[in-house]
């Protein structure tokens, strides 16, 4: 699908610009996929792939819209057009029976993980988050752990969501295990950030992710994957 944005807003998250992009509904990514952007008059060579932090209605507009996740290209200002294509590729799948909710990013910001959080029913749930750059913003809810406390919460979740980079996947597994053995819940997922320049248009393998059952494209097998695929 393709459509346009609008650029309403800047924002700061954690010190790094975010975006409030207005745009149809049926062009919001759901938790973990994506959208290829590009702004429009813009002579940037290769459309930026962009994940929401949350979805929202913009009552005074009567439009829809999400805030986009950081980092986004250095160029986009108020106001400025978006050409998207998406969403795309394949997201997180939040088992409707899960009630203990580990959100774990390791390199990155969270937001891309916090887009999860308006599906968590909020009754009988917990969400837990470990992360290296915590977000000031973080709904009151969510309870936030040590790094330290990784293999603890792995242990007590029933669904984890995962952010790490292409880079950190070498030494995922040493993450996970502590030097103990793994234990994770059954379903268990990372989102894998990597450029994905063409949004497996034209298959130019720039995204590839190498997992247990062979290669794969983070544009359109990913960006989320099952987490045990990779320790
Ligand atoms: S981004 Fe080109 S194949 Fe994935």
């Amino acid at each position: 699908m393709q459509g346009d944005g609008i650029i309403k807003e800047l924002v700061l998250l954690d010190g790094k610009s975010a975006a409030r992009v207005l745009c149809g509904s049926s062009l919001i990514p759901a938790p973990g996929r994506y959208l290829l952007a590009h702004a429009g008059g813009s002579d940037a060579p290769l459309a930026a792939s962009i994940f929401a932090a949350r979805a929202f209605a913009d009552t005074s507009m009567s439009a829809s819209g999400f805030l986009c996740a950081p980092p986004i290209p250095e160029s986009w200002t108020p106001g400025m057009r978006l050409n998207l294509r998406g969403p795309l590729g394949h997201g997180f799948d939040l088992p409707i029976t899960a009630h203990r909710v580990a959100l774990i990013a390791f390199d990155d910001s969270p937001y891309r993980l916090l887009a999860l959080f308006d599906s968590i029913p909020k009754q009988d749930s917990s969400v837990v988050l470990i992360c290296a750059n915590l977000p000031e913003d973080l709904p009151l809810e969510i309870e936030v752990q040590p790094m330290s406390a990784l293999a603890d919460i792995c242990s007590w979740a029933d669904y984890i969501a995962v952010d790490a980079g292409r880079g950190s996947l070498p030494g995922l597994k040493k993450k996970f295990g502590f030097g103990r053995p793994l234990k994770i819940p059954d379903v268990a997922q990372i989102l894998v950030r990597t450029p994905m320049p063409c949004g497996a248009l034209a298959e130019c393998g720039i995204c590839t992710v190498e997992i247990g059952s062979g290669r794969q494209l983070a544009c359109a097998d990913g960006p989320v994957f099952d987490l045990k695929e990779l320790l």
